[in-house]
């Protein structure tokens, strides 16, 4: 996934004639208070330097979570998809996702941190026109009832800062708000998973459907301390390498996401859940689908599903149920 180059230069525009070593230290603070605080409801970036520091290091990897989220979900469910509320918008970069994605008419971005939405509106002067005239209103997802509704929400990286209790009452408001589809991204970790599953019971009380990245709505068949996520590689520019310390030219990065449309939508007959294993001659696959999670060998012979499989990665969805 290629992170936009005019965003890219546009953040790192802003650090120059900032001292490295502050950048790196700010970088290192708020990687720890995303380790040991996420969860509590607590401000995790308040300040300015933290907020572009934020942008440096965490644009990239969550633009390419959303962009690939994005893909996955509006495969499955075919909408016209117009409107976008960005909940949670942080510096602005799931709605630069999607607005690299889709073809928008128009962005509301909704954010409690002043600092995050004053990097967020400066960065997007340097998109689309539809970036340009974002809205950005100061809101607390918790605390202000959400009088705004869209074909698209998405929440990207914010449920996992709430509160359990508090994050079932945002993740209610938010489905009310949504149109089409109400799009969750979270970290690829065991947690994300787990407060992910909960929604996703949560919604389907409700009566939403699933576009992506479930094969059905019945409980998930993975094993009580397996979870499923995905990744996604995002090319690092200079400037990333040195305030994380980073010795290859990209990052991976986990994440996990699911889309609940309003209309039934037709879910992948096959998921792929891991790193596809390519041998000489077949490759083997662990998949999800309606029935069941298993791992299927394809085989050279099998000319038409081998070509697909030797292209696929953990994530994409391929025709296999048989
Ligand atoms: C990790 S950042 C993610 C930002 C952006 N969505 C992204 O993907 O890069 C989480 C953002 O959620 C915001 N946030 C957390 N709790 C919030 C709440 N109750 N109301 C509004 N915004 C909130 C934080 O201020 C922060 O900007």
């Amino acid at each position: 996934m290629e992170f936009p180059i005019g965003l890219r230069n546009a953040i790192e525009e802003k650090v120059i004639g900032l001292k490295q070593e502050n950048l790196k230290k700010t970088a290192q603070t708020i990687s720890e208070r995303y380790k040991n605080q996420s969860g509590d409801g607590k401000k995790l970036v308040a300040t300015e330097t933290e907020a572009l520091v934020y942008s440096l290091v965490r644009m990239p990897a969550t633009f390419g979570a959303v962009a690939d989220a994005i893909q996955y979900a509006v495969s499955r469910s075919q909408l016209q998809i117009d409107s976008l509320l960005d909940a949670g918008a942080g510096s602005g970069a799931a709605s630069w996702a999607a607005d690299y994605c889709l073809e928008l008419q128009s962005i509301t971005c909704l954010e409690r941190e002043m600092e995050m939405q004053k990097i967020g509106q400066e960065l997007m002067k340097e998109g689309s026109d539809i970036l340009k005239n974002t809205r950005w209103i100061t809101t607390d997802l918790v605390r202000d009832p959400l009088d705004y509704k869209a074909d698209l929400i998405i929440s990207s990286y914010v449920m996992n800062e709430m509160k359990e209790e508090d994050r079932m009452k945002v993740v209610k408001k938010l489905w009310e708000a949504a149109q089409k589809m109400l799009l969750i991204i979270e970290p690829g970790t065991p947690v994300g998973y787990k407060q992910l599953m909960n929604t996703r019971d949560l919604l389907i009380s409700y009566g939403a459907h699933i576009a992506a990245p479930c094969t059905h709505k019945a409980a998930c068949r993975l094993a009580k301390e397996d979870w499923c996520h995905f990744t996604t590689r995002i090319q690092r520019s200079k400037m990333h390498k040195l305030l994380k310390d980073g010795e290859v030219p990209y990052e991976d990065e986990k994440y996990i996401y699911m889309a609940f449309t309003r209309e039934a939508c037709t879910p992948a007959s096959a998921r792929i859940l891991r790193h596809p294993v390519i041998e000489k001659g077949q490759v083997t696959l662990e998949i999800c689908t309606e029935r069941e999670i298993k791992k299927v060998t394809i085989k050279k012979n099998d000319k038409e599903h081998f070509k697909a499989a030797r292209k696929s990665k953990c994530g994409d969805e391929i025709d296999l149920a048989r």
